[in-house]
């Protein structure tokens, strides 16, 4: 028997029996090979392949500019270095949104050409048929609702959601109707601690927080923030596990010194 099949993998399905077993979910973003054997070998139950990567990866200041083809780029180099968790890729900004049948194909293309195991679309009510054709293609959806990046022109800010009656009814309902649509879970990004609460208490499907508080069913962080290689962003929610930006500038400044110095590389390191 090879090593692969001994692992067990993570399915939507997994992540639904966490739920009711109140075990937590754990999710990360990468969007490489590299990083995805690190994050999968470290036991995260899914990586997300986040459109963040426009941000992350390629420097922009909103995810709106990341490509579907970029997308599934990130995706088929992250699948390559996951044997357990689930991989889940972002729909980008303009894919899915102006109607069913385009959406359709952008979930198809993310799954055939990418090998997502699931996609992830942003929106409640609005993308309502968007993901009924999605998940009756057998696809498996993610939801997205509270802060969601995508229509942050429309927002103006990254400020928290949801705190007013009304954008906190809506959100309700729209994690009933993600439910009742089918996808397996939702993420709920930067709202109220007690709203979150009471959203994962009113689905059975499970809720995936992000600056959301401890009540979610699980929780998910872009992987570059919570390791400290971005410096310049750090809102509450974030807990830094390392300092990975001072310790990779530091490594690369010893690097420049040794080789100006003659010191690297030594008689051991040369043929
Ligand atoms: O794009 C992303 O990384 C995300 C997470 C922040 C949930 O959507």
């Amino acid at each position: 028997m090879s090593v692969h099949s001994e692992i067990k993998k993570i399915t939507t399905e997994t992540l639904r029996k966490m739920k009711f077993d109140k075990e937590k979910i754990t999710m990360l973003t990468a969007y490489d090979f590299t990083t995805a054997k690190m994050v999968d070998a470290g036991g995260v139950d899914s990586i997300l392949i986040g459109d963040s990567a426009a941000n992350v990866m390629a420097g922009h200041e909103t995810t709106l500019p990341i490509t579907l083809d970029q997308m599934i780029y990130h995706t088929q180099c992250v699948v390559r270095g996951v044997e357990r968790a689930l991989v889940v890729a972002d729909l980008p900004f303009g894919t899915y949104q102006s109607n069913p049948e385009k959406a359709l194909d952008s979930a198809v293309r993310m799954m055939k050409e990418g090998g997502a195991h699931a996609i992830k679309i942003e929106g409640g009510k609005e993308v309502e048929e968007s993901i009924r054709k999605i998940v009756n293609a057998g696809i498996p959806v993610c939801g997205h609702l509270g802060l969601t990046p995508q229509s942050i022109y429309q927002f103006g800010t990254y400020k928290v959601r949801a705190k007013e009656d009304a954008e906190a009814e809506k959100l309700i309902s729209d994690c009933k109707l993600l439910e009742e649509l089918g996808c397996f879970a939702v993420v709920l990004e930067k709202i109220p601690a007690a709203l979150a609460k009471k959203a994962s208490e009113s689905i059975s499907i499970p809720t995936i927080g992000i600056g959301a508080g401890s009540d979610c069913d699980g929780q998910v962080l872009v992987y570059h923030d919570m390791v400290g290689m971005n410096q310049g962003f750090s809102p509450k929610f974030l807990r830094r596990y390392l300092d990975l930006y001072t310790e990779i500038t530091g490594a690369v400044s010893q690097y420049v010194k040794d080789v100006k110095s003659s010191e690297f590389p030594n008689e051991k390191e040369s043929y």
